[in-house]
């Protein structure tokens, strides 16, 4: 008798790592001398941590400390930094009790949205968008309401857009910077979709992981601007700690409790050690300034010189470290494209199906984190297989 399979067993896979999967084996099969494949799929830094997150986390290992559970919330000198975080960045007071430490970004997700939704609810998000906003959503029991968005709002979402939603969702996700157009909302943009959200009781939930990686418009942070939102962020992308898995969120009053205990059902706590390390992260901005303006020299170049390596269709490169190329007038069926640019010009680049299921088949999502000469030299071989 065949046994019963829940809805988030259909989960679908997350495309990109097929692609990382790819561009190892073709790494692996060139002989030793015939170059590299340069990886413009990945979407973490390669910088690793920084050197005084290194050290505390050194020290911490060295110290006898027994690194055991903490808080659900996390450690109260992380929340106490995070809540100064916000005054430095934003000029906003937030109590550290609305605080919450999780295991990543990701980690935050299913607190997020377990606390806010229920079965059957429906949650609107641009497309293109991370995959796994939808993922998740899905399969929680939540409908994913998809926003088709293009280069005429940035692939961000509008108030318009969201008029025309009737009745209104329940909630509303909205990434900025976002992934994979590395475009952002400007603060009257976002200004205006808090205020619609409070006016329809409509939850907003902001991810902002790649706050500090904007190079276009100015930082607002949705809990300035709406009481009931969620923010979500994250020592993944500014702070280039991917793998010690650490995000926040900001909660509104009302779900503080609400993710507090779900946060102690679900994980305990996030890793003690990894906590340690990122509260020494908020002393290295120099380093990690140093890494935003490797990506902004990339991010020029880039802007400049892909379109001459034929492709001309590209988003504003306002933030985080993509670009999402229209391909369209050379191909309808971007993982095809991309598994020919890989194989003829060694350049490993994410095909758009994965961020939107309508349309991405003639995008491509260009990823510039990598090291500052293979973003020159990926420009210079596309230029080539062109
Ligand atoms: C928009 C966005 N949100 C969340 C995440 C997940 O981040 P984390 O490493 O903190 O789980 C990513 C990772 O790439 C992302 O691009």
């Amino acid at each position: 008798m065949a046994l019963k399979v829940g809805r988030g067993a259909a989960a679908p896979p997350f495309l990109v790592m097929d692609v990382i999967a790819a561009a190892n084996a073709r790494q692996a099969a060139l002989p030793p001398g015939a170059g590299n494949v340069i990886r413009m799929e990945v979407g973490q830094p390669g910088t690793g941590a920084p050197r005084g997150a290194l050290d505390a986390a050194a020290a911490a290992l060295r110290s006898g400390d027994p690194l055991g559970y903490t808080e659900a919330f996390g450690r109260a000198s992380l929340r106490a930094r995070i809540a100064a975080h916000c005054l430095d960045w934003y000029g906003l007071a937030v109590p550290t009790s609305r605080i919450a430490v999780t295991v990543g970004a990701s980690g935050a997700f299913p607190l997020a949205f377990l606390a806010a939704f229920d079965p059957g609810d429906r949650v609107a998000l641009a497309a293109p968008y991370y995959p796994p906003y939808v993922n998740i959503l899905t399969a929680l029991g939540i409908e994913p309401v998809i926003l088709p968005t293009g280069a005429a709002s940035r692939f961000q979402p509008t108030v318009a857009m969201l008029q025309q939603l009737d009745p209104p969702p329940d909630g509303l996700i909205v990434a900025n910077p976002c992934n994979p157009a590395g475009t952002m909302l400007h603060p009257d943009e976002l200004t205006a979709i808090a205020a619609w959200c409070a006016g329809e009781g409509v939850r907003l939930i902001s991810d902002e992981i790649y706050h500090g990686l904007n190079y276009a418009a100015p930082l607002v942070t949705a809990a300035a601007l709406n009481d009931g939102a969620i923010v979500v962020n994250s020592f993944s992308k500014y702070f280039s700690m991917t793998g010690w898995r650490i995000g926040w969120l900001v909660l509104p009053e009302d779900l503080v409790r609400p993710v507090e205990c779900l946060a102690q059902n679900l994980f305990i706590s996030a890793p003690h050690i990894a906590q340690v390390a990122a509260e020494a992260a908020f002393d290295c901005h120099d380093e990690l300034q140093a890494n935003v303006a490797h990506y902004r020299r990339a991010r020029d170049h880039l802007v400049e010189a892909l379109p001459r390596a034929g492709f001309p269709h590209l988003s504003p490169a306002e933030g985080a470290f993509y670009l999402y190329a229209d391909i369209t007038d050379r191909s309808n069926d971007s993982v095809a494209f991309c598994a020919r640019m890989l194989a003829e010009a060694g350049v490993a680049a994410t095909p758009g199906v994965d961020f939107d299921r309508a349309r991405g088949a003639g995008f491509v999502r260009f990823s510039y984190c990598g090291p500052e000469a293979d973003m020159r030299e990926a420009a210079a071989r596309l230029a080539a297989w062109r």
